[in-house]
């Protein structure tokens, strides 16, 4: 079951509300990434604690490993990871994308040697909506190729993207039909590709609206493409997909392009990009990403970010407020040298809440109409530096 309703609009950015098996999520929304069935150093009660809404697993990884047997047994995908709210799982095109030279794709499927043990594996539209059934996740990703920008130096052609994006376009064909007979009770998306190709782009918009699914993603993008490539597809392709129905830009990206996504129409993001950088030493925040690694902050007693209600930036607190000022700079800087566990942590429950709180903002301000002020204060308080 999927419910999707527009509330607000500002030119083509959109404030909607998308009702899913598991509960409500607020439009435009940031999606953690927890692909092993943990979105990484942070327990689902500080996720719940930030506020996030949805998060997403990863077909492949979790095919691989606990395996379906013993997720199966636990009903699904919520109970096993004890997170209660709605989950959207990718469909492993992207993941066999990235395995790169251990992969053959055909028009059956993309076979591999698995990456845990060596075994060879067969991965079809099929068995992509039978594993994402067992999961049991709100939203359920086709199974697509995603058409990289090149191979080995070599650009992707015109008619290679072609090639990639009508194999996809037949693959979302099989996964309609397998997702049904299924019975499946969730939500399928369809995954727009066409490369950097604006007409390819319109091509696979305009076959996957006549399928008729619930939502639609646009995929194909991040994938080491230059900027403005992906500002141009982004551009492009969002605003063009039904206005009733929600729209996932995959794999996207830093804050900015999050701003200049809502710009464009998109409703629902989500990137590696807060948890693997908290894990780099790399921080967001409103005045700039700030690296913690860096021997300036060794004596620093400010917090990351003195306007940020995160529990890094906050310390405990007690009635009334924070008690304790937030960690320092220095103290966050003297863990990572120290490789200790508790900087990623606290940097990543900083970033995501970061993250999360953009988006939170970018919503309040579509119900007040001023997502264009909004969008130019965001963009000269970043650049004014931390
Ligand atoms: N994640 C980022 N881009 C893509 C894509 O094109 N397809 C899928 N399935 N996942 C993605
Ligand atoms: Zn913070």
């Amino acid at each position: 079951m999927l419910n999707f309703e527009v509330t607000h609009t500002e030119g083509l950015a959109r404030r909607g509300r998308l009702t899913l098996n598991h509960g409500v999520v607020q439009t435009p929304i940031f999606m953690p990434v927890g692909t092993y069935g943990t979105v990484k150093g942070i327990t689902p009660r500080s996720l719940d604690e930030m506020d996030a809404q949805i998060i997403l697993g990863n077909t492949f990884h979790l095919w691989m490993r606990p395996g379906l047997d013993v997720v199966k047994q636990f009903g699904g995908l919520h109970r096993f990871e004890q997170w209660d709210k709605p989950i959207l799982t990718d469909s492993g095109g992207f993941q066999v994308w990235s395995l790169g030279e251990m992969r053959k794709i055909s028009e059956e499927g993309v076979k591999f040697a698995s990456p845990v043990n060596g075994d060879r594996l067969f991965l079809t539209p099929e068995i992509s909506m039978q594993i994402q059934t067992v999961l049991n996740s709100d939203i359920v990703m086709q199974f697509d190729e995603c058409t990289p920008y090149e191979t080995k130096g070599h650009r992707t052609t015109e008619a290679e993207a072609r090639f990639s994006m009508e194999l996809s376009r037949r693959w979302a064909q099989r996964c309609q039909a397998e997702f049904a007979r299924l019975e499946n009770p969730n939500a399928l998306f369809g995954i727009v590709q066409g490369g950097m190709f604006e007409h390819l782009r319109e091509e696979s918009l305009a076959a996957l609206v006549e399928m008729d699914f619930p939502g639609y993603a646009v995929g194909g993008v991040s994938v080491g493409e230059p900027k403005e490539d992906m500002l141009r597809i982004m551009a492009h392709t969002p605003q063009r997909l039904p206005a009733h129905k929600p729209r996932y830009l995959m794999g996207v990206g830093t804050p900015e392009d999050l701003v200049a996504g809502v710009a464009q129409g998109v409703d629902m993001f989500d990137c590696v990009m807060p948890t693997r950088n908290a894990r780099n030493g790399h921080l967001f925040t409103r005045y700039g990403d700030l690296k913690i690694r860096n021997s300036r902050h060794r004596s620093d007693e400010r917090p990351l970010d003195e306007s940020c209600t995160c529990y890094t930036c906050q310390g405990y607190t007690r009635a009334g407020g924070s008690v304790s000022g937030g960690f320092s700079r220095a103290y966050l800087h003297h863990l990572e040298r120290c490789g200790e566990m508790l900087a990623p942590m606290l940097a990543t429950i900083h970033n995501l809440h970061y993250y999360l709180n953009l988006m939170r903002e970018i919503r309040q301000a579509l119900e007040a109409g001023g997502f264009a002020a909004f969008a130019q204060r965001f963009r000269s308080e970043r650049q004014r530096g931390i």
